[in-house]
């Protein structure tokens, strides 16, 4: 069957699909820790308890890879295979779930495949058996969106990890950004190899040039919506955690305010062009919205984010995946995102752990959780799991929901 005959099939199912979607059965082999892991729950809510290095983390990495880009830890694709791996294997991999949705269920996986000789591994992707071009399909029929301790320094880092947080929220309202990404940043890197070698003509750069003008102003349009959805969001939502107010500090963004886009294209295809001899000496692209950054404000304070505490910035970055998750509710084409929460309690006190459990609940959301210490999951109830990880191997511990009930 041809890639373009299931894409439609299948695509007439995602339509038919009422949005609640969730991961059913999630199955991993020869990924991290895991020679073989098979986990099946049809629970709302998550949690995987066990001590540090058990594994909790990599079933999330294993889940955040259903998704375009290199997952959550943002790994070489050959680093998740098991180790030690056999020399001629090249740490191959597979992840697989079922995504389960109003009845209905699509099998999404990825993994890393065998090439025709060793070094040339490719990642694979398979929608329901059928392999697809790459991992840009993903959002047509799961969001993913996660929280891990690393971005507890999002807001002081550098704006790359700022970013990319902001482009994998644009994904939650509108699919077709990964796509839009990519081939900004094909053509970005073959105009800067252009440069560096001294050898592009003036009509390929400026082809290039061009195709970087495009898709750059849509990727800045459908991030600048995207921030004001959010606002309305914020302002609207009743939650137990912080307003965020968020803008967009970058040049396309900013002509989007005041030019159409054809005009903004027409300004950034020029800056390139003016730009290539400074961006030759640089050896990368000066101008574009890969240079844009998230500014991140708490709103009752009317603080930047960078100068609120650990916690205060935990919850800043909660409310705004809350915010980023209610969005479907208000749009066509939004689709609920599954949540992955990378030791989400760590910084929450009890309240909030209990508030955000409960908002989860109430936006209809699946998410998978992690800590160290079963406490941290007390406030769970009714439509949750709870795992129990330790090396190579997870276990269920018993419904939380029969528990709290008895
Ligand atoms: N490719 C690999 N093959 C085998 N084991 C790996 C691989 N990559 C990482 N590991 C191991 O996986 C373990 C880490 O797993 P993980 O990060 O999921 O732990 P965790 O349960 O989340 O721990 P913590 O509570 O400290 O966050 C480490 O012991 C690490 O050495
Ligand atoms: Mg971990």
């Amino acid at each position: 069957m041809s890639v373009e005959t299931t894409a439609l099939a299948v695509g007439e199912r995602v339509a038919r699909m009422r949005d609640r979607a969730r991961i059913v059965r999630l199955s991993l082999s020869e990924f991290r820790t895991y020679k073989a892991l098979d986990i099946t729950s049809n629970d709302g809510l998550i949690a995987f308890i066990g001590p540090n290095g058990a594994g909790k983390t990599n079933i999330l990495e294993a889940l955040s890879l259903l998704a375009p880009g290199r997952g959550l830890r943002g790994a070489e694709l050959a680093e998740c295979g098991r180790l030690p791996v056999h020399a001629t294997e090249a740490g191959l991999w597979a992840v697989s779930a079922i995504l389960a949705n109003d009845g209905d269920e699509i099998r999404l996986a990825t993994g890393l495949a065998a090439g025709d000789e060793p070094g040339r591994e490719r990642r694979i992707v398979r929608i329901d058996g059928t392999t697809v071009k790459s991992a840009n399909t993903f959002p047509d029929y799961l969001r993913v969106l996660w929280l891990t301790p690393a971005m507890d320094r999002l807001f002081v880092e550098a704006p790359g990890g700022r970013r990319r947080f902001l482009d994998r929220l644009v994904l939650i309202v509108d699919p077709s950004h990964a796509a839009r990404c990519s081939a900004y940043e094909r053509a970005m890197r073959e105009r800067t190899r252009l440069l560096r070698d001294g050898r592009g003509d003036g009509a390929w750069l400026s082809g290039l040039e061009r195709q970087m003008a495009e898709h750059g102003v849509a990727i800045a349009a459908a991030r600048v919506d995207l921030v004001a959805r959010l606002a309305q969001a914020m302002a609207t939502r009743k939650t137990a955690f912080p307003q965020a107010r968020l803008s967009i500090a970058g040049e396309t963004e900013r002509h989007l305010q005041q030019l159409s886009a054809i005009e903004a294209e027409d300004v950034l295809a020029k800056a390139l062009y003016d730009g290539r001899a400074r961006d030759a000496e640089a050896g990368r692209a000066l101008s574009g919205p890969h240079r844009s950054d998230l500014d991140v404000e708490d709103r009752a304070k009317g603080r930047p984010a960078s100068q609120c505490s650990t916690g205060e910035q935990k919850a800043l970055l909660i409310a705004i995946v809350l915010a980023a998750t209610s969005l479907q509710e208000r749009m066509d084409g939004g689709r609920t995102p599954i949540l992955l929460l990378d030791e989400i309690a760590a910084h929450l006190d009890a309240g909030r752990r209990a508030a955000l459990f409960q908002e989860i609940e109430a936006l209809g959301a699946q998410a998978w959780m992690t800590g160290t210490d079963a406490h941290l999951f007390e406030a769970l109830a009714r439509d949750a799991a709870l795992f129990r990880v330790d090396p190579g191997r997870v276990e269920r511990c018993g419904e939380l929901a029969s528990r709290s009930r008895a």
